[in-house]
Parts: structure tokens; C-alpha cells; sequence
């Protein structure tokens, strides 16, 4: 468990609920909610600004802006590694293979701008991704969510280690579930954060190996309903085409920018478009989960199918808890001398 490497404040402990009590390490005054509010007062309200604004000619902004936080965090830490360029002498994190379609960082450097307009070199790229991230949940009808500003820089971004941490689109559900556990998140945090999937799209690139030779069987992935599967290959020929399609996520109606629980009711239809979101309907680590945020269900038991369903669970509230975790991945924090607050988000400085 990694909550012994975080830094809480009180209001965050609330948050995160009691399953970090045992390790909680003192108040930092370097990492605090608010840690803006004398030397950047307006910081918060810039980045949402800047998120309400470039909405406007891009609906798919906040998706992606949560996807890039995911990203980043679960990479060395919430600590701005993946918006650096490469250069000749080094391959950084936004160049591997996980990340070519990682989008959202014109976002990013908005908001740097902005804010370095309005208060020059105080508030970090890491945490302006987090602010973006933690805005996109919420203007698309997720949870309001309060998390801790005062993380650093990184000085280093490595492509091979971002290629070797996050895990790969067939890992299986023991094999996620370890690679989350090794981030310090329990498999109900995993299905939570999973959940962000209620929101976005995949390219056919992502998913079409389960329309036509899944796992080498020249079969559709049997798990996939088959009406959907129809659609799927109707939108995603066998023969790839240019430019890519993209197909939400959610397949609910409508559901593509809404932040809900459909997407987990979807699962038990069958109407996953990635393998892992469809496994964690099935798996027994992981389908009563499922099956508890897709009935939604803050009190007693109830069932969906032949499953039954764990008991006040709540999407909306264990995705909040789970973010801030998640934001609060190895940050670096004052007194590191290691870290820095980069003028510019893509170059080290
Ligand atoms: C567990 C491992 C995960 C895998 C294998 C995975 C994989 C993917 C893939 C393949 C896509 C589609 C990318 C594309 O085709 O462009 C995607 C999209 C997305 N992912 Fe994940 N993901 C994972 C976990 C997460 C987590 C933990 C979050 C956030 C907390 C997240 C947020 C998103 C979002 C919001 C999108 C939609 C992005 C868009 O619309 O551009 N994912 N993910």
C-alpha cells in the first residue's frame, strides 16, 4: 500500500476515506488544498476558465485531458514528465508507444500561459494537468472534486519507462490488477478509475484485433455482444483505413461526454469496446464491483444477473476518492532539489 507516501492534508484524509488512516504522514505545507491562494489566487478559476473555453471548438477536450492525467501519474508520478518534447539526446515519455494518441497538452500550455501571464513561474505543470483533469470530471457531470496543489516539476522524462509502466491493451484482469496494486490502488480503486471510461472514444486501431482474430483464433472476442459487434465492423473494416474512426467508449445513448455510471451497466451487456473494460464485468476480482456501480447502489443488496452486488458502492463518490489518490502519485514537493516549475511545460528547465 503507498498511501504512506502521500502527503494529506485534512480536508484530503475526508476524501480518501479510512483506508489510509494507518499510514497517514503529517501536513505538508508545500502540498495543501488551496496551496495558491495567497501567490496565485486566481490560479484554480484560470484553469477552469481555460477548460470552459477551448470546450467550445473541442467537446472531446475534457476525455482526453482525463485520459493525459492518467498518463502522467501512473509514469514517475503527477510531476509534468509527459508533456516534455524530445530531444536529440533523449526520448521522452510523450513519444512511447502508449502515448502517441494521448491528446489535450495545447490545453495544458493555455492554461501555462495564461497563468504565467497572470502570476509568472508560481503554479506547476503538474498541477495544472491535475486541475484540468479534475475540471473535465466535472463539467461533464462527474464529481466536484477537491484535490491538493504544490506539486513540482520533474527534471527527466523517459519514453522506455512509460512504455514499460503502463499496462499493455490485452493485459488480463490479475495482470491490471497487479500493475495498479504496484501504484498503490486496491482492485476497487482499479474499477473505479476504469470507470473514466464512461467518457471518450477509441480509435478502431485500439480494439479492432477483438472484431476479427482475437487472440489468434481468427474469432471475434466471444465476451463482445453480437449486435455490437455488427456495428463495430461496419465502423472498423478488417483492412485498416486513414483517417482512423473513433467510437465512443460508452456506448450508452449519448453517453460519450456524460460522466456516469452507464458505462458499467454497458459492461454487463456486453457493449465493452476495450478487452480489459469487458474482463472486469466478468472477472470474479472484479464483476460484483461492476455490477455495484452499475446498479448505482448506495444501500443494502442487490442483484444484476446471477451476480450479487456489493453494497453502497457509489461510482460518483469512489471515483472522487480515487482521483485524488491518483493525483497524488510521488509528487515532488518543495525542498527538491530535483524539481522545478517549468516556464515552459515541453522543455526542461
Ligand atoms: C487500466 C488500464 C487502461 C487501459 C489499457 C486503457 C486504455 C485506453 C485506450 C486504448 C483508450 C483509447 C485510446 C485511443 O484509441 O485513442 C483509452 C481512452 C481513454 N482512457 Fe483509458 N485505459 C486504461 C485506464 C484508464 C484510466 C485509469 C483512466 C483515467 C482515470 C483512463 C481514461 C481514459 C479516457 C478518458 C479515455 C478517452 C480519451 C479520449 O476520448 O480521447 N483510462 N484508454
Amino acid at each position: 500500500m503507498k498511501c504512506a507516501k502521500l502527503m494529506l492534508t485534512a480536508a484530503v484524509l475526508t476524501l480518501l476515506g479510512t483506508s489510509c488512516l494507518a499510514v497517514i504522514v503529517p501536513l505538508s505545507s508545500s502540498f495543501r488544498v488551496g496551496f495558491y491562494n495567497q501567490t496565485c489566487p486566481a490560479a484554480e478559476s484560470i484553469v477552469r476558465s481555460t477548460l470552459i473555453s477551448r470546450f467550445q471548438s473541442d467537446i472531446r477536450l475534457p476525455a482526453r485531458l482525463i485520459r493525459l492525467l492518467f498518463h502522467e501519474c501512473f509514469v514517475t508520478g503527477c510531476d509534468g514528465s509527459l508533456l516534455v518534447t524530445s530531444t536529440a539526446s533523449n526520448q521522452a515519455e510523450k513519444d512511447a508507444a502508449p502515448n502517441l494518441n494521448v491528446a489535450g497538452y495545447d490545453a495544458v500550455d493555455a492554461a501555462k500561459s495564461a497563468l504565467e501571464n497572470a502570476c509568472p513561474g508560481v503554479v506547476s505543470c503538474a498541477d495544472i494537468e491535475v486541475l484540468l483533469a479534475r475540471e473535465a470530471v466535472s463539467l461533464l457531470g462527474g464529481p466536484n472534486i477537491t484535490v491538493p496543489t504544490g506539486r513540482l516539476d520533474a527534471r527527466s522524462s523517459s519514453a522506455s519507462l512509460a512504455a514499460s509502466t503502463l499496462p499493455g491493451l490485452g493485459t488480463s484482469v490479475p495482470g491490471m490488477i497487479a500493475a495498479f496494486a504496484a501504484k498503490g490502488f486496491t482492485t476497487q480503486d482499479m474499477v473505479a478509475l476504469l470507470g473514466a471510461h464512461t467518457v471518450g472514444a477509441a480509435f478502431c486501431n485500439s480494439f479492432s484485433y477483438r472484431l476479427y482474430n482475437f487472440k489468434g483464433t481468427n474469432q471475434s472476442d466471444p465476451s463482445m455482444n453480437s449486435i455490437l459487434l455488427g456495428k463495430l465492423r461496419t465502423v472498423c473494416p478488417r483492412s485498416p483505413v486513414n483517417p482512423d474512426p473513433t467510437v465512443a467508449l460508452d456506448q450508452g445513448n449519448n453517453s460519450i461526454n456524460a460522466f456516469d455510471s452507464s458505462f458499467f451497466r454497458e459492461l454487463l451487456n456486453g457493449n465493452g469496446i476495450l478487452e480489459i473494460d469487458q474482463a472486469i464485468a466478468v472477472h470474479n476480482q472484479t464483476a460484483a464491483i461492476v455490477a455495484a456501480y452499475a446498479a448505482n447502489s448506495t444501500s443494502g443488496n442487490s442483484t444484476a444477473g446471477n451476480i450479487t452486488v456489493v453494497p453502497s458502492l457509489n461510482f460518483g463518490s469512489n471515483f472522487a476518492q480515487v482521483f485524488v489518490k491518483l493525483s497524488m502519485l510521488d509528487v515532488l514537493t518543495g525542498g527538491n532539489s530535483s524539481a522545478t516549475i517549468r516556464k515552459n511545460c515541453a522543455i526542461i528547465s
